[in-house]
């Protein structure tokens, strides 16, 4: 074996998601031999209720030694009363924490069949293939923050943000890398006319563009990336943002895309990087076998992309979810008129034959 990788199901509908996922790692791993091995470990709310954390320290140890994680999904309201410290959701905060997850790559691609699915119309989101390079453990979201003080008789809160070269550095080496691997073009997001964080950011992303001269780049105020992605999201090839910014688009470009259940992300790590659907457990729907694994199975897609650089195979699975929906196959959250209704289970099987 050659790989390893260690498969978090978390909680909810998770263990579906995942399990469909490893079907069609096994499936691609048949057909171009790239000896994986897998190792199932606990996180959320199932850890805590086995061993009193959602985040085993045995967990964390698997993750680092192991080539990538795939991760479900973690949280349902039978957690509810936990302690706050010890809730599901903690398990993901402390994985990205542990592994240093510095980067958040959500790709919105929108197949072909399913351009009618999102609230834009479908000639502004044909061809739609992006993703947001997201930085994910700086800014203001890690900064200095005051809760609540007294300035001149006036109750205020602060947070304060900041980014260093570095910081900023290996996001944009991060994203010309991935613009280099898609169409060669990084679009910048900043508020540099505002901000002296983002004048920062914008120099020191223009340095590191001085060594990749064949990637075009671009700056863009995030106001106007926020109208951009509505107006005419096919432009958009790499964008890299800071980590507030990048959130509030990250989840306006999956709206784009038009189903949460199709949404796969990467969070790319110094040791180790880390693959899961952008959904949640959905409790509403687990253990009826009727979950959307297609988020969780473009994952997989991206671990072997960019983990273990096995472009052929990452490939030939984004090929074969597109043949399915192109087929008429639809998932009870997709389903409409006219397709063929397919369970978790099928769907997953549908996809491994045309693997
Ligand atoms: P959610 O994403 O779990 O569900 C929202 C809605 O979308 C639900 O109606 C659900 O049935 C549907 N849905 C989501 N994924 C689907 C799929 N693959 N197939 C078909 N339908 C799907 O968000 P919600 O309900 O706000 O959160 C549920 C739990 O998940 C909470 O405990 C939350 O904290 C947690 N959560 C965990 C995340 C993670 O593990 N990274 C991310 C987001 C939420
Ligand atoms: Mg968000």
């Amino acid at each position: 074996m050659s790989y390893k990788i260690t498969v978090i199901p978390g909680d909810g509908i998770g263990k579906e998601i995942t399990d469909a996922a490893v079907e069609v790692l096994k499936t691609v791993d048949g057909k171009f031999g790239l000896g994986l091995a897998y190792e199932y470990h606990d996180a959320g709310g199932t850890a805590y209720d086995k061993f009193g954390t959602p985040l085993p320290q045995s967990t964390i140890d698997a993750c680092k030694a192991s080539d990538a994680v795939l991760f479900g999904a973690v949280g349902g309201d039978k957690w509810d009363d936990v302690d706050p410290a010890l809730r599901p959701e903690k398990a993901i905060l402390g994985l990205r924490k542990n592994l240093d997850l510095y980067a958040n790559l959500r790709p919105v691609k929108v197949a072909d069949a399913l351009v009618d699915y999102s609230p834009l119309k479908p000639e502004l989101v044909r061809g739609v293939d992006l993703v947001i390079v997201r930085e994910l453990v700086g800014g203001i979201y890690f900064g200095e923050k005051c809760e609540s003080e007294q300035h001149d008789g006036t109750e205020r809160a602060w947070d304060l943000e900041n980014y260093s070269v570095p910081e900023v550095e290996r996001i944009a080496k991060l994203a010309f890398a991935t613009a280099k691997l898609r169409r060669g073009k990084v679009t910048s997001v900043d508020k540099a006319n505002v901000l002296a964080t983002s004048r920062l950011w914008r120099r020191t992303v223009a340095k590191v563009a001085e060594e990749h001269q064949e990637v075009e780049l671009n700056n863009l105020y995030v106001d106007n990336c926020a109208m951009q992605l509505a107006i005419r999201p096919t432009q958009f090839d790499v964008i890299v943002t800071g980590n507030l910014f990048g959130d509030i688009l990250s989840d306006e470009a999956a709206v784009v895309g038009g189903s949460i259940g199709m949404m796969p992300s990467a969070s790319i790590g110094t040791c180790t990087s880390l693959y899961e659907p952008i959904h949640g457990s959905a409790p509403d729907i687990a253990g009826k076998g009727i979950a959307n694994p297609m988020g969780t199975i473009l994952s997989a897609a991206m671990l072997l992309r960019y983990s273990l650089h096995e472009e052929e195979a990452a490939k030939a699975i984004e090929k074969a979810v597109d043949k399915t929906l192109a087929d008429g196959y639809r998932t009870p959250d997709l389903w409409k008129e006219g397709f063929s209704k397919a369970n978790t289970e099928e769907i997953t099987r549908l996809i491994c034959q045309r693997i």
